[in-house]
């Protein structure tokens, strides 16, 4: 399947298409696969419980819908990776999910966090992460991001085009520091799932080409500015990717440009980061490897081709997202319709709409991405019925999982739960028709407590200053603010 934004967003021509790659199973059973699910769902009496706490008492105390967080879970994912990786860097990718006690949380496991606006970084330095372990990424950093990254102190800045350099490099010499910075390289490999196209040349805006003699000009561009200290190169080749295939052909030409820098400025640079993109099990079918095997694999790579071109290994870095917040989240939503649509020959399906929707989770329309979902309040002995969960937005295309069995007893005040939400959904949520975005609340031995609490509605308005403010006494703004 596609994982690629279709240009014209939902794909409306084929909403009502039914899948024919998915089995019948004989009944629904709810089983919660442990590759999926967070490591304390379990279900008693037939109730789905998180955290130790079951889920219609959080939906009692919070709301729906809402964000749950095992904060077990992503302890121990990012525990893993911290020692998988040990004695190299990880940074956690704050896209994926950033807010002042996941940031805290992951700094307390030894990860360091990539941050990719002056908003992330805000989050960082509030939950006090040391400056040291930050790195910043993007495509265009504006002057005043830069100048507070390089005021707080912090440990990289991943330099994106010649602009970036001169400005980068003006800034740091005003403010009298030697900033360390990776030049991000395009190393011509394209890698989602199980697929990876090695190209010559990638058109798009990140980075500089490998191949084309930019990349080159640009690690001679800083090192001509004593105000900023070459560290090394970053790379970043894709997402949900689930071999190393493609990591080695970037490995590959990374060390390769290493040891050119190294044949044309006599230089041995000391780090290369590898970016994130290591893959999530959404459904069944993923079958993600391990953070051990994946650093073995990783480790080995570079030693080889340092090896190979006769240079000392430098201090490996990597930023995986979605592989450590990803699975430690779930969403919890409360059914209000289900809409038995007839499609070809005797197939129905049911239309289960719940309370949020592209809002809060947009990743379904934008990439045709897949989730798990499962009947979170209760069991049911009831066949599976073909289901659409969809949600509330005025949209065809707002749909949360696409294909899916759920007992064809599905009623209005049910919960249904999301798995695998963690990573680019909170992260992505917009105000859509209005819509306050979920609350995100961490659940652990057998308590819960907000870290996101729920937007309210007249905060969404908040910005809404009505007709020209300037003519107070406009007929519209007596009638709304008056
Ligand atoms: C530079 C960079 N690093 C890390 C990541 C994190 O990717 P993931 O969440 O798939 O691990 C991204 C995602 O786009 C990225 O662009």
């Amino acid at each position: 399947m596609s994982r690629s934004a279709h240009p014209a967003g939902p794909r409306h021509a084929d909403v009502l298409a039914p899948s024919a790659s998915h089995a019948v199973p004989s009944q629904y059973t709810g089983v919660l696969n442990p590759r999926v699910w967070p490591s304390s769902a379990r279900r008693v009496d037939g109730e789905l419980v998180l955290g130790g706490l079951p889920v219609s008492r959080l939906a009692r105390e919070f709301g729906t819908p809402a964000f749950l967080l095992d904060t077990e879970d992503l302890r121990g994912r990012a525990r893993d990776y911290a020692a998988a990786f040990e004695g190299a860097d990880v940074y956690y990718a704050g896209k994926a999910f950033l807010c002042t006690a996941v940031a805290g949380l992951i700094a307390e496991e030894g990860l360091g966090i990539d941050v990719c606006s002056g908003g992330e970084l805000a989050i960082a330095l509030r939950a006090r992460v040391d400056p040291e372990r930050l790195a910043f990424h993007g495509n265009n950093k504006s002057v005043a991001e830069l100048s507070t990254a390089i005021e707080s102190g912090i440990g990289r800045i991943v330099v994106d085009s010649h602009l970036e350099i001169e400005r980068l490099a003006e800034l740091a010499r005003e403010a009298g520091v030697r900033q360390p910075v990776l030049v991000r390289i395009t190393v011509g490999v394209e890698a989602h799932t199980h697929e990876f196209i090695a190209t010559a040349h990638e058109d798009q805006k990140f980075g500089f080409s490998l191949t084309n003699g930019e990349a080159l000009e640009a690690v001679a561009a800083v090192l001509t500015h004593p105000s900023l200290e070459l560290r090394g190169l970053h790379s970043h080749i894709g997402s949900q990717i689930f071999d190393t295939a493609g990591f080695e052909v970037a490995a590959h030409r990374v060390i390769g440009l290493l040891a050119t820098i190294r044949d044309e400025f006599g230089i041995e640079l000391p780090e290369v980061d590898l970016g994130g993109g290591l893959g999530i099990a959404y459904t069944e079918a993923d079958s993600p490897q391990s953070p051990q095997e994946i650093a073995l694999r990783l480790r080995a790579i570079i030693d080889s081709e340092c090896a190979l071109a006769k240079l000392t290994a430098p201090r490996l870095a990597v930023e995986p997202g979605r592989a450590i917040i990803g699975p430690a989240m779930v969403t919890l939503y409360e059914v209000g319709t289900v809409k038995p649509i007839a499609l070809d020959g005797d197939t129905v399906r049911h239309y289960i709409s719940v309370d949020g929707g592209m809002s809060d989770n947009i990743r379904t329309a934008l990439y045709d991405a897949e989730y798990t979902v499962v009947l979170a309040n209760r069991d049911s002995q009831e066949p599976a019925q073909l289901s659409r969960v969809v949600g509330k937005h005025c949209e065809s295309g707002d749909i949360v999982v696409r294909d899916c069995w759920l007992p064809s007893d599905v009623v209005p005040g049910d919960l249904l739960a999301v798995a695998a939400t963690g990573a680019y959904c909170y992260a992505m949520a917009s105000n859509y028709n209005r819509v306050p975005r979920p609350p995100v609340v961490a659940v652990a031995d057998g308590s819960a407590g907000l870290i996101v609490r729920r937007e309210r509605l007249d905060e969404v308005m908040a910005t809404d200053v009505g007709w020209y403010p300037a003519h107070e006494d406009s007929p519209i703004n007596a009638g709304v603010f008056g």
